[in-house]
């Protein structure tokens, strides 16, 4: 029991001002216990006042009541303030943590184009299965006897030649990078039965000039047929419908006599269309003939009992045509701005 039962307003004050300090000075949720404990619990001056009002006078009991009632309710209104405004701010601190900037510009990596070559050539290989021929392929490093011998090249072709053949060392391998598509007509009948219909798209090499018309590396399609009574007529019909198919209904197709040493005979194949950049014209498309009887022996099929026709096309120069490229160039550098014009066809 206490000896001074009165409670002074200043004790009162002390203990309040120091509860808040406290807890104003209360970092974190540790500290703000701390003071909690300090302040409020049993033995803080606070408590102890409040122990205290027992032993007041009757007739001041309301009076001190009130001054340690109010003392502690201002205390304990401090500490829920004071716990709100730490929550809030640790609330705040993570959030900006795990901030994500959802304006912020993505990094999206561009998706790219496909190249209008590559669709050129499926559009070509699927015209072509659609009429139930099948896709044959052959190495791009050739041997010489697929690329000349089998096909009737003469040991002095020019063909043969360095300056227009890339030779792979040593020579005495006979291996170059292939010429044209040609030889995979040669493989094609090695290795199928007839009867062969067959279409050998590829790239071939050629020590050309890097220019507006020439590729070193570029594109041809070779179309190969083998069958019992094949005439150039089926020839004819064959590469009107392709050129329809590619440029329009109006494309026709003509023949002009030339020499290939794998055909017999052999003609250059011109196309023409009304729209044409520079007007209606004709313009050389690629070459073609009826299968030499000497390739067909070469694979090993009778020519007695079969006959064939064969063709040759350029893919950059269908391109050039079909879609008014002026320079080949275009075709081999990679600029994903030229072939986005073509669209992002899949
Ligand atoms: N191979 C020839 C060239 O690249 C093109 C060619 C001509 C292919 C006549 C053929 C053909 O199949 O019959 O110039």
């Amino acid at each position: 029991m206490s000896d001074e039962p009165e409670i002074s307003p200043e004790a009162v004050h002390a203990a309040v001002e120091a509860a808040l300090a406290a807890i104003a000075g209360a970092a974190d949720a540790t500290a703000l216990k701390a003071a909690r404990a300090a302040h409020t619990a049993e033995g803080s001056p606070l408590a102890q006042l409040n122990a205290r009002l027992r032993d007041v006078a009757p007739d001041r009991k309301a009076e001190s009541g009130k001054l340690v009632g109010q003392a502690r309710g201002r205390v304990s209104q401090a500490l829920v303030a004071r716990e709100q405004a730490l929550d809030a701010a640790e609330t705040a601190a993570r959030l900006e943590a795990e901030r994500v900037d959802i304006t912020a510009m993505p990094t999206r990596a561009r998706v790219g184009a496909r190249h209008p070559i590559s669709l050129l050539q499926e559009q070509i290989a699927d015209l072509f299965v659609g009429m139930g021929w099948e896709i044959a392929e052959g190495p791009e490093l050739e041997h010489e006897w697929y690329n000349f011998d089998a096909l009737n090249f003469d040991a002095d072709h020019p063909a043969r030649q360095m300056q227009d053949t890339f030779f792979v060392e040593p020579t005495s391998r006979h291996l170059v990078m292939r010429t044209h598509t040609s030889p995979v007509q040669v493989r094609s009948m090695l290795e199928r039965e007839v009867p062969i219909y067959v279409l050998c798209p590829g790239r071939a090499y050629r020590t050309d000039e890097f220019d507006a018309t020439h590729l070193p590396v570029f594109t041809q399609f070779e179309g190969l047929v083998v069958d019992k009574g094949i005439t150039m007529a089926h020839l004819k019909g064959t590469l009107d419908h392709a050129a329809r198919v590619l440029f329009g209904s109006e494309a026709k197709t003509r023949f002009r006599a030339n020499y290939f040493p794998f055909t017999e005979p052999s003609a250059e194949l011109d196309l023409w269309h009304p729209t044409f950049k520079g007007g209606a014209r004709w313009i050389e498309w690629g070459g073609c003939g009826m299968v030499n009887p000497n390739v067909l022996r070469a694979a090993g099929i009778d020519p007695e009992e079969y006959s064939g026709f064969a063709f040759g096309m350029g893919v950059e120069r269908t391109l050039m045509f079909r879609s008014d490229v002026q320079d080949m160039r275009d075709m081999a550098e990679g600029d994903v701005r030229f072939s986005e014009q073509f669209g992002m066809v899949v």
